[in-house]
Protein backbone atom coordinates (compact mmCIF):
# COMPACT_ATOMS: atom_id res chain seq x y z
CA UNK A 1 0.00 0.00 0.00
CA UNK A 2 2.43 2.44 0.57
CA UNK A 3 4.46 1.93 -2.56
CA UNK A 4 1.11 1.99 -4.32
CA UNK A 5 0.20 5.44 -2.58
CA UNK A 6 4.23 7.12 -2.99
CA UNK A 7 3.33 5.84 -6.59
CA UNK A 8 0.17 7.43 -7.03
CA UNK A 9 1.31 10.92 -5.82
CA UNK A 10 4.25 10.56 -7.67
CA UNK A 11 2.23 10.45 -10.76
CA UNK A 12 -0.57 13.13 -9.69
CA UNK A 13 2.08 15.43 -8.52
CA UNK A 14 4.58 15.29 -11.42
CA UNK A 15 2.75 15.16 -14.50
CA UNK A 16 0.61 17.75 -14.08
CA UNK A 17 -1.97 15.08 -15.48
CA UNK A 18 -4.71 17.18 -14.08
CA UNK A 19 -3.88 20.89 -12.30
CA UNK A 20 -6.59 20.84 -10.47
CA UNK A 21 -6.20 17.60 -8.42
CA UNK A 22 -6.41 17.81 -4.82
CA UNK A 23 -3.15 16.78 -3.34
CA UNK A 24 -2.81 13.16 -1.59
CA UNK A 25 -5.25 12.41 -4.94
CA UNK A 26 -5.21 10.88 -8.19
CA UNK A 27 -7.45 12.00 -10.65
CA UNK A 28 -8.05 10.14 -13.70
CA UNK A 29 -9.53 11.09 -16.98
CA UNK A 30 -12.56 8.51 -16.21
CA UNK A 31 -13.95 10.66 -13.60
CA UNK A 32 -12.31 9.18 -10.93
CA UNK A 33 -10.61 10.50 -7.92
CA UNK A 34 -8.48 8.29 -5.82
CA UNK A 35 -7.42 9.64 -2.47
CA UNK A 36 -4.79 8.72 0.18
CA UNK A 37 -4.06 9.12 4.00
CA UNK A 38 -6.52 11.92 4.04
CA UNK A 39 -7.26 13.79 7.60
CA UNK A 40 -10.20 15.22 5.89
CA UNK A 41 -12.68 14.55 2.62
CA UNK A 42 -10.44 17.77 0.25
CA UNK A 43 -11.47 20.42 -0.98
CA UNK A 44 -11.32 21.46 -4.57
CA UNK A 45 -12.24 17.39 -5.84
CA UNK A 46 -13.54 18.62 -9.37
CA UNK A 47 -17.63 18.90 -9.74
CA UNK A 48 -17.64 16.40 -12.44
CA UNK A 49 -16.26 13.58 -10.17
CA UNK A 50 -18.55 10.43 -10.71
CA UNK A 51 -16.09 7.82 -8.55
CA UNK A 52 -14.49 9.14 -5.46
CA UNK A 53 -12.34 6.69 -3.62
CA UNK A 54 -10.83 7.56 -0.04
CA UNK A 55 -8.48 4.86 1.50
CA UNK A 56 -6.19 4.36 4.39
CA UNK A 57 -6.56 7.94 6.39
CA UNK A 58 -8.02 9.37 8.93
CA UNK A 59 -11.24 11.07 8.39
CA UNK A 60 -13.29 10.65 11.92
CA UNK A 61 -16.13 12.57 10.86
CA UNK A 62 -17.92 12.99 7.66
CA UNK A 63 -20.46 16.87 7.08
CA UNK A 64 -22.49 17.92 4.70
CA UNK A 65 -20.66 20.60 3.41
CA UNK A 66 -17.70 18.22 1.92
CA UNK A 67 -20.13 16.91 -0.61
CA UNK A 68 -22.32 19.59 -1.63
CA UNK A 69 -19.80 20.61 -4.87
CA UNK A 70 -20.11 16.76 -5.57
CA UNK A 71 -23.32 16.51 -8.18
CA UNK A 72 -22.13 14.20 -10.46
CA UNK A 73 -20.98 11.77 -8.11
CA UNK A 74 -21.98 8.32 -8.55
CA UNK A 75 -19.90 6.03 -6.45
CA UNK A 76 -18.30 6.81 -2.94
CA UNK A 77 -16.30 4.39 -1.23
CA UNK A 78 -14.34 5.45 1.94
CA UNK A 79 -12.31 2.42 3.16
CA UNK A 80 -9.95 2.14 6.48
CA UNK A 81 -10.26 5.93 7.45
CA UNK A 82 -11.30 5.31 11.12
CA UNK A 83 -14.68 6.79 10.28
CA UNK A 84 -16.92 6.93 13.38
CA UNK A 85 -19.79 9.24 11.83
CA UNK A 86 -21.51 11.00 9.21
CA UNK A 87 -23.66 14.20 9.60
CA UNK A 88 -27.33 14.30 8.98
CA UNK A 89 -28.39 14.40 5.27
CA UNK A 90 -24.53 14.61 4.06
CA UNK A 91 -25.09 12.49 0.92
CA UNK A 92 -29.01 13.31 0.64
CA UNK A 93 -28.80 15.64 -2.14
CA UNK A 94 -26.68 13.65 -4.16
CA UNK A 95 -29.57 12.71 -6.87
CA UNK A 96 -27.24 10.23 -8.88
CA UNK A 97 -25.45 8.49 -6.16
CA UNK A 98 -25.62 4.80 -6.60
CA UNK A 99 -23.04 3.18 -5.08
CA UNK A 100 -21.83 3.85 -1.02
CA UNK A 101 -19.90 1.98 0.74
CA UNK A 102 -17.69 2.13 3.92
CA UNK A 103 -15.19 -0.43 4.52
CA UNK A 104 -13.34 -1.12 7.89
CA UNK A 105 -14.18 2.23 9.23
CA UNK A 106 -15.70 2.71 13.08
CA UNK A 107 -20.01 3.54 12.03
CA UNK A 108 -21.85 2.84 14.71
CA UNK A 109 -25.11 4.15 12.89
CA UNK A 110 -26.11 3.28 9.13
CA UNK A 111 -25.54 7.14 7.77
CA UNK A 112 -28.97 8.94 7.57
CA UNK A 113 -31.31 9.94 4.66
CA UNK A 114 -29.45 8.32 1.83
CA UNK A 115 -30.63 9.55 -1.28
CA UNK A 116 -33.23 7.31 -3.70
CA UNK A 117 -30.76 6.54 -6.35
CA UNK A 118 -29.01 4.41 -4.15
CA UNK A 119 -28.73 0.74 -5.62
CA UNK A 120 -25.71 -0.42 -3.70
CA UNK A 121 -24.79 0.12 0.21
CA UNK A 122 -21.96 -2.01 1.56
CA UNK A 123 -20.81 -1.26 5.48
CA UNK A 124 -18.75 -4.40 5.96
CA UNK A 125 -16.62 -4.43 9.24
CA UNK A 126 -17.73 -1.32 11.20
CA UNK A 127 -19.71 -1.35 14.56
CA UNK A 128 -23.35 -1.31 13.96
CA UNK A 129 -25.30 -2.63 16.87
CA UNK A 130 -28.90 -1.70 15.59
CA UNK A 131 -30.83 -1.06 12.18
CA UNK A 132 -33.87 0.74 12.34
CA UNK A 133 -36.98 1.30 9.48
CA UNK A 134 -36.08 5.07 9.30
CA UNK A 135 -32.29 4.21 8.13
CA UNK A 136 -33.36 2.91 4.91
CA UNK A 137 -36.71 4.80 4.24
CA UNK A 138 -37.36 5.60 0.60
CA UNK A 139 -34.38 2.97 -0.72
CA UNK A 140 -36.58 1.59 -3.50
CA UNK A 141 -34.02 1.02 -5.87
CA UNK A 142 -31.54 -0.50 -3.48
CA UNK A 143 -30.47 -4.06 -4.49
CA UNK A 144 -27.61 -4.90 -2.49
CA UNK A 145 -27.02 -4.15 1.17
CA UNK A 146 -24.20 -6.02 3.29
CA UNK A 147 -23.46 -5.68 6.76
CA UNK A 148 -20.59 -7.88 6.80
CA UNK A 149 -19.16 -8.26 10.35
CA UNK A 150 -20.98 -5.54 12.51
CA UNK A 151 -22.84 -6.04 16.21
CA UNK A 152 -25.49 -6.36 15.03
CA UNK A 153 -27.79 -8.64 17.50
CA UNK A 154 -31.35 -9.06 15.72
CA UNK A 155 -33.40 -8.75 12.55
CA UNK A 156 -36.88 -7.70 12.37
CA UNK A 157 -39.26 -7.09 9.03
CA UNK A 158 -39.80 -3.41 9.80
CA UNK A 159 -35.85 -2.66 9.74
CA UNK A 160 -35.62 -3.69 5.90
CA UNK A 161 -39.69 -3.21 4.82
CA UNK A 162 -38.67 -0.16 2.54
CA UNK A 163 -36.40 -2.40 1.18
CA UNK A 164 -38.49 -3.70 -1.84
CA UNK A 165 -36.49 -4.02 -4.39
CA UNK A 166 -33.60 -5.46 -2.48
CA UNK A 167 -31.66 -8.59 -4.35
CA UNK A 168 -28.58 -9.78 -1.96
CA UNK A 169 -28.35 -8.99 1.40
CA UNK A 170 -25.39 -9.87 3.82
CA UNK A 171 -25.21 -10.20 7.47
CA UNK A 172 -22.45 -12.78 8.02
CA UNK A 173 -20.47 -12.17 11.01
CA UNK A 174 -22.74 -10.44 13.53
CA UNK A 175 -24.16 -11.25 16.84
CA UNK A 176 -27.64 -12.47 15.56
CA UNK A 177 -29.44 -14.11 18.10
CA UNK A 178 -32.95 -13.78 16.76
CA UNK A 179 -34.98 -13.18 13.47
CA UNK A 180 -38.53 -12.54 13.06
CA UNK A 181 -40.46 -12.62 9.99
CA UNK A 182 -41.81 -12.69 7.50
CA UNK A 183 -39.67 -10.49 5.68
CA UNK A 184 -41.18 -8.39 2.74
CA UNK A 185 -38.59 -8.62 0.34
CA UNK A 186 -40.04 -9.96 -2.71
CA UNK A 187 -37.20 -9.46 -5.20
CA UNK A 188 -34.23 -11.14 -2.83
CA UNK A 189 -32.69 -13.95 -4.44
CA UNK A 190 -29.32 -14.11 -1.93
CA UNK A 191 -29.26 -13.88 1.54
CA UNK A 192 -26.49 -14.81 3.89
CA UNK A 193 -26.50 -15.04 7.91
CA UNK A 194 -23.40 -16.84 8.16
CA UNK A 195 -21.52 -17.15 11.82
CA UNK A 196 -24.01 -15.72 13.70
CA UNK A 197 -25.35 -16.93 17.06
CA UNK A 198 -29.21 -18.13 15.71
CA UNK A 199 -30.85 -21.59 17.36
CA UNK A 200 -33.73 -21.32 15.35
CA UNK A 201 -35.61 -19.84 12.42
CA UNK A 202 -39.10 -19.17 13.09
CA UNK A 203 -41.70 -20.63 10.95
CA UNK A 204 -43.19 -17.74 9.11
CA UNK A 205 -39.75 -16.27 8.25
CA UNK A 206 -39.86 -16.93 4.36
CA UNK A 207 -43.03 -16.71 3.52
CA UNK A 208 -42.75 -13.37 2.02
CA UNK A 209 -39.19 -14.45 0.43
CA UNK A 210 -40.79 -15.94 -2.88
CA UNK A 211 -36.98 -15.32 -5.21
CA UNK A 212 -34.74 -16.49 -2.54
CA UNK A 213 -32.43 -18.36 -4.70
CA UNK A 214 -29.14 -18.81 -2.43
CA UNK A 215 -29.32 -19.26 1.68
CA UNK A 216 -26.84 -19.53 4.24
CA UNK A 217 -27.03 -20.19 7.52
CA UNK A 218 -23.57 -21.51 8.12
CA UNK A 219 -21.81 -21.52 11.76
CA UNK A 220 -24.41 -20.93 13.91
CA UNK A 221 -26.33 -23.08 16.28
CA UNK A 222 -28.99 -24.71 14.66
CA UNK A 223 -30.41 -27.84 15.27
CA UNK A 224 -32.85 -27.93 12.53
CA UNK A 225 -33.05 -27.32 8.90
CA UNK A 226 -35.71 -24.07 8.60
CA UNK A 227 -39.12 -25.12 7.84
CA UNK A 228 -41.19 -23.65 5.02
CA UNK A 229 -38.17 -22.92 2.85
CA UNK A 230 -38.61 -20.94 -0.30
CA UNK A 231 -39.62 -23.27 -3.15
CA UNK A 232 -37.34 -21.17 -5.79
CA UNK A 233 -34.16 -22.43 -3.57
CA UNK A 234 -31.17 -23.71 -5.65
CA UNK A 235 -28.64 -23.45 -3.13
CA UNK A 236 -28.59 -24.28 0.54
CA UNK A 237 -25.89 -23.77 3.27
CA UNK A 238 -26.29 -25.31 6.52
CA UNK A 239 -22.38 -26.17 7.48
CA UNK A 240 -21.30 -25.69 11.38
CA UNK A 241 -23.80 -25.97 13.03
CA UNK A 242 -25.79 -28.60 15.28
CA UNK A 243 -28.29 -30.89 13.04
CA UNK A 244 -28.60 -34.17 14.00
CA UNK A 245 -31.45 -35.18 11.57
CA UNK A 246 -32.28 -33.98 8.33
CA UNK A 247 -36.36 -34.40 7.46
CA UNK A 248 -36.27 -34.73 3.70
CA UNK A 249 -40.18 -34.63 3.98
CA UNK A 250 -39.78 -31.15 4.51
CA UNK A 251 -37.88 -30.15 2.32
CA UNK A 252 -39.66 -31.52 -0.55
CA UNK A 253 -41.20 -29.11 -2.19
CA UNK A 254 -37.75 -27.77 -3.21
CA UNK A 255 -38.10 -29.01 -6.52
CA UNK A 256 -34.93 -26.70 -7.78
CA UNK A 257 -32.31 -27.39 -4.76
CA UNK A 258 -29.20 -28.41 -7.00
CA UNK A 259 -26.88 -27.57 -3.70
CA UNK A 260 -26.86 -28.67 -0.28
CA UNK A 261 -24.09 -28.16 2.37
CA UNK A 262 -24.15 -29.88 5.45
CA UNK A 263 -20.80 -30.68 6.36
CA UNK A 264 -19.72 -29.97 10.34
CA UNK A 265 -23.01 -31.05 11.78
CA UNK A 266 -23.69 -33.98 14.34
CA UNK A 267 -25.36 -36.15 11.73
CA UNK A 268 -25.57 -40.14 12.49
CA UNK A 269 -28.09 -41.07 10.21
CA UNK A 270 -29.47 -39.72 6.29
CA UNK A 271 -32.45 -40.95 5.17
CA UNK A 272 -34.63 -39.86 2.36
CA UNK A 273 -32.29 -37.42 0.02
CA UNK A 274 -34.05 -39.15 -3.12
CA UNK A 275 -37.34 -36.43 -2.59
CA UNK A 276 -34.67 -33.74 -3.50
CA UNK A 277 -34.73 -34.35 -6.82
CA UNK A 278 -32.51 -32.03 -9.00
CA UNK A 279 -29.78 -32.17 -5.82
CA UNK A 280 -26.40 -32.38 -8.03
CA UNK A 281 -24.37 -31.66 -4.86
CA UNK A 282 -24.13 -33.10 -1.36
CA UNK A 283 -21.79 -32.25 0.97
CA UNK A 284 -21.70 -34.35 4.42
CA UNK A 285 -18.54 -33.82 5.66
CA UNK A 286 -17.48 -34.20 8.70
CA UNK A 287 -20.73 -35.65 10.86
CA UNK A 288 -20.73 -38.93 12.56
CA UNK A 289 -22.05 -41.21 9.69
CA UNK A 290 -21.24 -44.91 10.22
CA UNK A 291 -23.14 -46.03 6.90
CA UNK A 292 -23.72 -44.18 2.92
CA UNK A 293 -26.75 -42.81 2.97
CA UNK A 294 -29.29 -45.00 1.70
CA UNK A 295 -31.60 -43.45 -1.26
CA UNK A 296 -29.61 -40.69 -2.59
CA UNK A 297 -31.18 -38.70 -5.37
CA UNK A 298 -30.12 -39.85 -9.04
CA UNK A 299 -29.11 -36.75 -10.17
CA UNK A 300 -26.05 -36.49 -7.97
CA UNK A 301 -22.65 -35.36 -9.40
CA UNK A 302 -20.83 -34.68 -6.41
CA UNK A 303 -20.93 -36.50 -2.87
CA UNK A 304 -18.89 -35.50 -0.41
CA UNK A 305 -18.94 -37.95 2.83
CA UNK A 306 -15.56 -37.22 3.74
CA UNK A 307 -14.68 -37.50 7.33
CA UNK A 308 -17.39 -39.94 9.03
CA UNK A 309 -17.01 -43.60 10.04
CA UNK A 310 -18.11 -45.55 6.88
CA UNK A 311 -16.41 -48.92 7.06
CA UNK A 312 -18.37 -50.60 3.91
CA UNK A 313 -18.70 -49.44 0.52
CA UNK A 314 -21.13 -51.83 -1.61
CA UNK A 315 -22.85 -51.99 -4.72
CA UNK A 316 -26.28 -51.29 -3.72
CA UNK A 317 -25.31 -47.72 -2.38
CA UNK A 318 -24.00 -46.27 -5.81
CA UNK A 319 -26.40 -48.43 -8.10
CA UNK A 320 -28.54 -45.39 -9.18
CA UNK A 321 -26.12 -42.53 -9.15
CA UNK A 322 -25.21 -42.79 -12.54
CA UNK A 323 -24.20 -39.04 -12.89
CA UNK A 324 -21.51 -39.42 -10.61
CA UNK A 325 -18.71 -37.49 -11.58
CA UNK A 326 -16.64 -36.80 -8.04
CA UNK A 327 -16.61 -39.40 -4.83
CA UNK A 328 -14.79 -37.60 -1.50
CA UNK A 329 -14.92 -41.02 0.86
CA UNK A 330 -11.22 -40.10 2.22
CA UNK A 331 -11.01 -39.84 6.55
CA UNK A 332 -13.90 -43.04 7.04
CA UNK A 333 -12.39 -46.67 8.01
CA UNK A 334 -13.28 -48.28 4.91
CA UNK A 335 -12.27 -51.58 5.28
CA UNK A 336 -14.54 -53.19 2.70
CA UNK A 337 -15.05 -52.19 -0.85
CA UNK A 338 -17.16 -54.31 -2.66
CA UNK A 339 -15.88 -55.07 -6.49
CA UNK A 340 -17.49 -52.92 -9.04
CA UNK A 341 -19.65 -51.20 -6.33
CA UNK A 342 -19.10 -47.96 -8.72
CA UNK A 343 -19.80 -49.78 -11.75
CA UNK A 344 -23.08 -48.10 -12.37
CA UNK A 345 -21.47 -44.61 -11.71
CA UNK A 346 -19.97 -43.86 -16.11
CA UNK A 347 -19.35 -40.99 -15.16
CA UNK A 348 -17.32 -40.67 -12.37
CA UNK A 349 -14.06 -39.02 -12.27
CA UNK A 350 -12.71 -37.99 -9.44
CA UNK A 351 -12.33 -40.89 -6.49
CA UNK A 352 -11.16 -39.94 -3.18
CA UNK A 353 -10.57 -43.13 -1.15
CA UNK A 354 -7.38 -41.75 1.17
CA UNK A 355 -6.79 -42.06 5.18
CA UNK A 356 -8.87 -45.37 5.31
CA UNK A 357 -8.13 -49.33 6.35
CA UNK A 358 -7.92 -50.37 2.39
CA UNK A 359 -5.91 -53.83 2.16
CA UNK A 360 -5.86 -53.47 -1.60
CA UNK A 361 -6.91 -51.10 -4.37
CA UNK A 362 -10.53 -51.96 -5.32
CA UNK A 363 -11.69 -54.36 -8.38
CA UNK A 364 -13.52 -52.82 -11.53
CA UNK A 365 -13.68 -49.18 -10.36
CA UNK A 366 -15.51 -47.33 -13.40
CA UNK A 367 -13.08 -46.89 -16.01
CA UNK A 368 -13.94 -42.95 -16.50
CA UNK A 369 -11.72 -42.09 -13.60
CA UNK A 370 -9.27 -39.37 -13.89
CA UNK A 371 -7.89 -39.10 -10.39
CA UNK A 372 -7.52 -41.43 -7.79
CA UNK A 373 -6.69 -41.07 -4.46
CA UNK A 374 -5.68 -44.19 -1.75
CA UNK A 375 -3.12 -42.45 0.38
CA UNK A 376 -2.84 -43.63 3.51
CA UNK A 377 -4.20 -46.76 3.61
CA UNK A 378 -2.54 -50.41 4.24
CA UNK A 379 -2.27 -51.61 0.30
CA UNK A 380 0.51 -53.89 -0.12
CA UNK A 381 1.02 -54.42 -4.00
CA UNK A 382 -0.35 -52.87 -7.42
CA UNK A 383 -1.73 -55.74 -9.45
CA UNK A 384 -2.71 -55.25 -13.27
CA UNK A 385 -5.86 -56.72 -13.16
CA UNK A 386 -6.87 -53.83 -10.39
CA UNK A 387 -5.76 -50.99 -13.04
CA UNK A 388 -6.41 -52.45 -16.63
CA UNK A 389 -9.31 -50.87 -17.11
CA UNK A 390 -8.57 -46.90 -16.11
CA UNK A 391 -7.31 -45.84 -19.02
CA UNK A 392 -8.43 -42.10 -18.55
CA UNK A 393 -6.28 -42.04 -15.38
CA UNK A 394 -4.04 -39.10 -14.98
CA UNK A 395 -3.12 -39.42 -10.76
CA UNK A 396 -2.68 -42.16 -8.83
CA UNK A 397 -1.72 -41.55 -5.75
CA UNK A 398 -0.79 -44.59 -3.40
CA UNK A 399 1.68 -42.68 -1.32
CA UNK A 400 1.85 -43.89 2.59
CA UNK A 401 0.86 -47.82 2.19
CA UNK A 402 2.64 -50.67 2.23
CA UNK A 403 4.13 -51.30 -0.95
CA UNK A 404 7.67 -52.57 -1.39
CA UNK A 405 7.60 -53.82 -5.11
CA UNK A 406 6.06 -52.58 -8.55
CA UNK A 407 4.35 -55.19 -11.04
CA UNK A 408 5.66 -52.93 -14.30
CA UNK A 409 2.61 -54.89 -15.79
CA UNK A 410 0.40 -53.30 -13.72
CA UNK A 411 2.07 -49.45 -15.12
CA UNK A 412 1.82 -50.20 -18.83
CA UNK A 413 -1.59 -50.43 -18.76
CA UNK A 414 -2.44 -47.03 -18.09
CA UNK A 415 -1.72 -44.84 -20.82
CA UNK A 416 -2.75 -41.67 -19.92
CA UNK A 417 -0.93 -41.44 -16.63
CA UNK A 418 0.70 -37.99 -16.00
CA UNK A 419 1.11 -37.92 -11.85
CA UNK A 420 2.22 -41.16 -9.89
CA UNK A 421 2.82 -40.98 -5.91
CA UNK A 422 4.46 -43.45 -4.25
CA UNK A 423 6.74 -41.93 -1.96
CA UNK A 424 6.04 -43.39 2.12
CA UNK A 425 6.09 -46.43 1.23
CA UNK A 426 8.73 -50.02 2.16
CA UNK A 427 10.56 -50.21 -1.19
CA UNK A 428 12.82 -53.16 -1.61
CA UNK A 429 14.64 -51.32 -4.08
CA UNK A 430 15.68 -54.26 -6.60
CA UNK A 431 17.06 -53.86 -10.15
CA UNK A 432 13.68 -55.03 -11.09
CA UNK A 433 12.58 -51.70 -9.38
CA UNK A 434 15.08 -49.99 -11.39
CA UNK A 435 13.72 -51.19 -14.25
CA UNK A 436 10.26 -50.07 -13.14
CA UNK A 437 11.62 -46.41 -13.11
CA UNK A 438 12.97 -46.38 -16.65
CA UNK A 439 9.91 -47.60 -17.59
CA UNK A 440 7.50 -44.30 -15.96
CA UNK A 441 10.00 -42.04 -17.29
CA UNK A 442 9.96 -42.89 -20.40
CA UNK A 443 6.34 -42.44 -20.39
CA UNK A 444 6.66 -39.36 -19.23
CA UNK A 445 4.68 -40.02 -16.09
CA UNK A 446 5.70 -37.45 -12.80
CA UNK A 447 7.18 -39.72 -10.50
CA UNK A 448 7.25 -39.21 -6.64
CA UNK A 449 9.20 -42.33 -5.75
CA UNK A 450 10.42 -42.05 -2.33
CA UNK A 451 12.98 -44.09 -0.06
CA UNK A 452 14.25 -47.81 0.03
CA UNK A 453 13.49 -49.79 3.23
CA UNK A 454 15.47 -52.54 1.86
CA UNK A 455 18.24 -54.18 0.98
CA UNK A 456 20.33 -52.95 3.85
CA UNK A 457 23.00 -51.28 1.66
CA UNK A 458 20.43 -48.86 0.07
CA UNK A 459 18.30 -48.25 3.03
CA UNK A 460 17.53 -44.69 3.02
CA UNK A 461 18.22 -43.86 -0.84
CA UNK A 462 15.69 -42.14 -3.04
CA UNK A 463 15.10 -44.42 -6.01
CA UNK A 464 14.20 -42.40 -8.34
CA UNK A 465 17.06 -40.34 -8.11
CA UNK A 466 20.01 -42.68 -6.61
CA UNK A 467 22.63 -42.89 -8.97
CA UNK A 468 24.45 -45.52 -6.72
CA UNK A 469 21.50 -48.07 -7.33
CA UNK A 470 21.81 -47.29 -11.05
CA UNK A 471 25.36 -47.99 -11.21
CA UNK A 472 24.87 -50.94 -9.18
CA UNK A 473 22.12 -52.36 -11.73
CA UNK A 474 23.50 -51.03 -14.94
CA UNK A 475 23.91 -53.76 -16.31
CA UNK A 476 20.67 -55.08 -16.64
CA UNK A 477 18.96 -51.96 -17.38
CA UNK A 478 20.78 -51.27 -20.47
CA UNK A 479 18.51 -54.24 -22.51
CA UNK A 480 15.25 -52.74 -21.11
CA UNK A 481 15.97 -49.20 -22.30
CA UNK A 482 17.25 -49.79 -25.75
CA UNK A 483 13.84 -52.03 -26.35
CA UNK A 484 12.02 -49.09 -25.06
CA UNK A 485 13.50 -46.04 -26.90
CA UNK A 486 12.21 -48.11 -30.21
CA UNK A 487 8.47 -47.71 -28.99
CA UNK A 488 9.00 -43.82 -27.05
CA UNK A 489 11.41 -41.50 -27.35
CA UNK A 490 11.22 -39.92 -24.02
CA UNK A 491 11.60 -35.98 -24.61
CA UNK A 492 14.96 -34.41 -24.16
CA UNK A 493 14.38 -33.06 -20.99
CA UNK A 494 13.74 -36.08 -19.63
CA UNK A 495 17.49 -37.27 -19.93
CA UNK A 496 18.58 -34.95 -16.80
CA UNK A 497 16.67 -37.32 -14.71
CA UNK A 498 17.35 -35.34 -11.46
CA UNK A 499 14.41 -33.23 -11.09
CA UNK A 500 12.19 -33.99 -8.77
CA UNK A 501 13.34 -32.36 -5.43
CA UNK A 502 12.57 -35.70 -3.44
CA UNK A 503 12.82 -33.71 -0.23
CA UNK A 504 10.07 -31.67 -1.07
CA UNK A 505 6.29 -33.05 0.63
CA UNK A 506 4.62 -30.81 -1.56
CA UNK A 507 2.50 -31.73 -3.86
CA UNK A 508 -0.49 -30.22 -6.30
CA UNK A 509 -2.12 -32.24 -8.66
CA UNK A 510 -4.92 -30.33 -10.39
CA UNK A 511 -6.28 -31.76 -13.17
CA UNK A 512 -6.81 -29.86 -16.48
C1 LIG B 1 -14.92 18.42 5.46
O1 LIG B 1 -15.20 18.04 6.79
C2 LIG B 1 -14.22 18.37 7.74
C3 LIG B 1 -14.66 17.80 9.04
O2 LIG B 1 -14.54 16.40 8.95
C4 LIG B 1 -14.03 19.87 7.79
O3 LIG B 1 -13.01 20.17 8.72
C5 LIG B 1 -13.64 20.33 6.40
O4 LIG B 1 -13.52 21.74 6.37
C6 LIG B 1 -14.66 19.91 5.37
N1 LIG B 1 -14.18 20.22 4.03
C7 LIG B 1 -14.96 20.82 3.15
C8 LIG B 1 -14.36 21.05 1.81
O5 LIG B 1 -16.08 21.19 3.40
C1 LIG C 1 -37.49 -24.20 -11.10
O1 LIG C 1 -36.66 -23.97 -12.22
C2 LIG C 1 -37.35 -23.85 -13.41
C3 LIG C 1 -36.34 -23.75 -14.52
O2 LIG C 1 -35.37 -22.80 -14.24
C4 LIG C 1 -38.28 -22.64 -13.37
O3 LIG C 1 -38.99 -22.51 -14.54
C5 LIG C 1 -39.24 -22.82 -12.19
O4 LIG C 1 -40.03 -21.69 -12.05
C6 LIG C 1 -38.47 -23.07 -10.91
N1 LIG C 1 -39.39 -23.43 -9.85
C7 LIG C 1 -39.56 -22.66 -8.80
C8 LIG C 1 -40.52 -23.14 -7.79
O5 LIG C 1 -38.95 -21.61 -8.63
C1 LIG D 1 -36.48 -30.24 -11.25
O1 LIG D 1 -37.16 -31.47 -11.35
C2 LIG D 1 -38.43 -31.43 -11.93
C3 LIG D 1 -38.97 -32.83 -11.93
O2 LIG D 1 -38.96 -33.32 -10.64
C4 LIG D 1 -38.37 -30.84 -13.32
O3 LIG D 1 -39.66 -30.72 -13.85
C5 LIG D 1 -37.70 -29.49 -13.26
O4 LIG D 1 -37.55 -28.95 -14.52
C6 LIG D 1 -36.36 -29.59 -12.60
N1 LIG D 1 -35.74 -28.30 -12.51
C7 LIG D 1 -34.52 -28.09 -12.92
C8 LIG D 1 -33.98 -26.72 -12.75
O5 LIG D 1 -33.84 -28.97 -13.42
C1 LIG E 1 -10.12 -37.41 9.99
O1 LIG E 1 -11.27 -37.57 10.82
C2 LIG E 1 -11.04 -37.39 12.18
C3 LIG E 1 -12.31 -37.72 12.92
O2 LIG E 1 -13.44 -37.24 12.25
C4 LIG E 1 -10.55 -35.97 12.43
O3 LIG E 1 -10.28 -35.76 13.77
C5 LIG E 1 -9.28 -35.72 11.61
O4 LIG E 1 -8.85 -34.39 11.73
C6 LIG E 1 -9.53 -36.03 10.15
N1 LIG E 1 -8.31 -35.94 9.39
C7 LIG E 1 -8.23 -35.28 8.25
C8 LIG E 1 -6.91 -35.36 7.57
O5 LIG E 1 -9.17 -34.68 7.76
C1 LIG F 1 13.48 -57.82 -1.70
O1 LIG F 1 13.41 -58.52 -2.91
C2 LIG F 1 14.30 -59.62 -3.01
C3 LIG F 1 14.24 -60.16 -4.42
O2 LIG F 1 12.95 -60.40 -4.82
C4 LIG F 1 13.94 -60.65 -1.97
O3 LIG F 1 14.81 -61.74 -2.01
C5 LIG F 1 14.00 -60.00 -0.59
O4 LIG F 1 13.56 -60.90 0.40
C6 LIG F 1 13.16 -58.75 -0.56
N1 LIG F 1 13.35 -58.06 0.68
C7 LIG F 1 12.34 -57.66 1.46
C8 LIG F 1 12.70 -56.97 2.72
O5 LIG F 1 11.18 -57.85 1.13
Amino acid sequence: MHVLYAFLVLVSISDGFDPACPGRCFCDSAQSVHCYRLTEVPSGIPSTTKKLYISHGKIQHLQVSNFTQMLALEDFILLASGTESVEKDTFKTLGTLKTLEFWKNKLRRVPTTLPASLEVLKLNDNSIYVLHGSDFEGLEKLKILELKNNLLSSLSPSMLSSLVSLQSLVLDGNNIESVAGPLELPHLTRMSMENNQLHLIPAGFFTSLQSLQFLSFSSNFLTKVPINLPKSLLSLKMERNRLKVIRFRDMKHLENLSHLYLSENLLSSIDGAQLLTNLTTLELSQNQLPTLPLRLPARLQKLDISNNLIQRVTVQDFQDLRELKHLFLDNNTVSLFEAGALQRCSQLSNLALEQNLLLSIPLRLPGTLARLDLKGNAIRDIAERELKDLKQLQVLNLRNNKISALDLRALEVLPRLRHLYLDGNPWNCTCSLLRAREVLKAKGTDVRGGQCAAPAERQGESWMSSKKILRQCEHLLHQTKKSKEVKKKPKPEEHSSIRINMDDDYYDYEID
